[in-house]
């Protein structure tokens, strides 16, 4: 056995190599224009793909069950309401055993949809919300109603989604002053509220240093007005996360998600699949893979050449991870496009 490259490998007790967690973007497409996401509207190459249909989603999930464990699939976008056929999408994917299904959305059209998402099997939400202000809101995502997102984040609890993951990028001169209150607002109709670090990709790239806020410095800022204890780690789980009790009485999770400062690649076992059907590896390395082709052959080798392409991108990154398990975002793409 060759020691020196064996050393190379990644060394992680809890991994699981056959284990993954999946997060499918179905549209690029999104009714929003976050600044830090993709500001001016985006131009769609007359070359560009269509979304892969409800029939190749299934057929990549099939085929990566014939290998993997698909602990999670998380559905994104874009905004993945905005595709109308998403009903029957979940509805099909239910049927997969996959033991947690859930979905990221901005909540804008999530009024008209929570009913129907929850009887396709839909388990849980996570709701985009960096400000509880009419007019920041606006300003941050451009073309948002904070009213429309407020009623779609009400409709997930009326359909008891829980719990109801509410999830705030907080940006330096934007939003930081409004962290406590977010918290707030969601601890009291029973939501979790995530803080996210702003990553430097997409239109965030070029203002990160401006905007950047640390999980730390967050944390920190929520200490004044809520008492942290720490919940015990759940593996693979992105976010760290605590129960906090509010100097109101207020009660519930908060968690941190910092993809810059504790970047979590060891124990990243997420497989990305592009709503173009590319398989992404990883935000850092913006290592990809396209599998279109190899949906688009029919061919009786159609699993095993899926699996094949799954493995490489993730064994790129797994092996990638030990060396540089840095804060360094190499990938060119808005989340839009990769999956949020
Ligand atoms: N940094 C952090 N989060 C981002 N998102 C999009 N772009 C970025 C970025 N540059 C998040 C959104 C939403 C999800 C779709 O992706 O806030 O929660
Ligand atoms: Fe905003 Fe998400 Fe839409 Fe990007 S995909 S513009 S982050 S709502």
């Amino acid at each position: 056995m060759n020691r020196s490259k064996q050393s190379s490998l990644p060394i992680n007790d809890q991994f699981d190599p056959t284990r993954i967690s999946l997060r499918l973007s179905v549209t690029e497409k999104c009714q929003l224009r976050c600044c830090y996401c993709m500001p001016e509207p985006v131009r769609h190459d007359d070359n560009s793909l269509p979304p892969l249909s409800k029939e190749e989603i299934r057929q990549v999930i099939g085929s990566l069950q014939s290998y993997y464990r698909i602990s999670k699939l998380q559905l994104t976008g874009g905004d993945p309401l905005v595709r109308a056929d998403l009903g029957e999408i979940i509805k099909s994917l239910s049927c997969e055993q996959i033991p947690d299904i859930s979905l990221t959305t901005n909540g804008q059209a999530l009024k008209q949809w929570a009913k129907r998402l929850q009887e396709s099997g839909l388990n849980r939400m996570n709701i985009s919300l960096d400000s509880i202000d009419r007019d920041r809101f606006r300003r941050i995502t451009k073309t948002g109603d904070l009213h429309k997102t407020i009623e779609g984040i009400e409709a997930a609890i009326e359909q008891k989604m829980q719990p109801v993951k509410l999830n705030t990028v907080v940006m330096r001169g934007v939003n930081e002053e409004e962290i406590a209150d977010i918290a707030d607002f969601g601890l009291s109709r029973g939501c979790q509220v995530r803080f996210l670090e702003l990553m430097p990709i997409g239109a965030a790239s070029r203002r990160f240093e401006t905007l950047y806020v640390s999980s730390s410095e967050v944390k920190t800022r929520l200490s004044r007005e809520f008492h942290f204890s720490p919940l015990p780690d759940s593996p693979a789980s992105s976010s760290v996360n605590y129960t906090v009790v509010s100097k109101t009485g207020l009660t519930g999770v908060i968690g941190f998600i910092s993809p810059y400062s504790a970047p979590f690649c060891s124990r990243c076992n997420r497989l990305r699949l592009t709503s173009s059907g590319r398989f992404v590896g990883c935000l850092k390395l913006g290592n990809s893979i396209d599998i279109r082709s190899i949906l688009e052959s029919e061919s009786p080798s159609t699993d095993r050449l899926i699996v094949e392409a799954a493995k490489k991108v993730l064994s790129q990154k797994q092996n990638a991870a030990v060396s540089s398990n840095t804060s360094s975002f190499q990938s060119k793409e808005i989340m839009a496009a990769i999956g949020g």
